[in-house]
């Protein structure tokens, strides 16, 4: 696949300081100027000061400029101009996410955004949640970009890769401890994607997430998408999602925001 990573999450938030904070705890190397990294991935995620927290940027990493240039006439029959950035492509001890795995977009318009990775940059779909979701993939795993319906358009969560299950928990205990308020969603065991993970809310009020063992879509490899209905992809065990989780609480915030902006 010409695509092959999410090379970067860029997250505007009113917290920069707390948030940065968060993330370090959460297990990224804090860079210094605004860019935290993981283990595998590098510089990820770029956390930048706006008034309501919002998706500034994501960064898909390609083969080659013929990559780039694929992407953009696609765009171009979508209607959309484009200005592609080409992007480069233990048991004990804290625990240090691999890489960015996946972003989670809430949009207004799900055909238009649906289209915009699918059609326009050439990403493929996995699965679908009828009406409501569509789970997307640029590289072997099951999704890097999940987009889905919302009243708003904002960030829903990024997702960091760790090495097992047992990281998970782990991390989830660490960054809970001294605050149980961070706690979203956990732990559990995804049915689309079928990966483990644990969600959790950063000051900014984006949800984190870890997981590990995601499905890997090898490209030789004949994939049956499915489409869900209702709540079925969401989960195969764990807590019930609490409603925070499926309805961010600042979702009415977010929308006055937009409404200002
Ligand atoms: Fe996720």
């Amino acid at each position: 696949m010409a695509l092959h990573q999410l090379t970067s999450f860029t997250l505007g938030v009113p917290n920069l300081a707390e948030t940065a904070a968060y993330y370090r705890e959460f297990g990224l190397a804090d860079e210094g100027d605004g860019w935290l990294a993981t283990r595998d991935g590098g510089r990820q995620l770029r956390l930048v000061p706006v008034p309501a927290r919002r998706l500034i940027e994501l960064r898909i990493g390609v083969d080659d400029a013929d990559d780039l240039d694929r992407a953009a006439s696609r765009l171009h029959r979508l209607g959309i101009g484009a200005a592609a950035d080409p992007a480069a492509g233990t048991l004990t001890g804290p625990v240090i996410p691999r890489k960015l795995g996946h972003v989670v977009i809430g949009t207004t318009d799900f055909d238009a955004t649906t289209a915009f990775f699918r059609d326009g940059l050439g990403f493929q779909a996995s699965d679908y949640v009828k009406d409501v979701g569509a789970f997307l993939r640029c590289s072997v795993d099951h999704h890097n970009v999940l987009v889905l319906r919302a009243p708003v358009v904002f960030p829903r969560h990024s997702s960091w890769q760790v090495d097992d299950i047992d990281e998970i928990g782990r991390g989830a205990h660490a960054l809970l401890a001294e605050h149980p308020e961070r706690h979203v969603w956990g732990l559990g065991r995804h049915h689309a994607g079928s990966n483990f993970f644990y969600y959790f809310r950063d000051p900014s009020g984006t949800f984190s997430e870890y997981y590990s063992d995601v499905d890997c879509v090898p490209e030789d490899q004949i994939w049956t998408l499915e489409t869900f209905e209702g709540a079925r992809g969401l989960f195969s065990w764990g807590p019930p999602p609490p409603p925070s989780f499926l309805h961010p609480d600042d979702h009415a915030d977010l929308m006055a925001g937009s409404h200002s902006r």
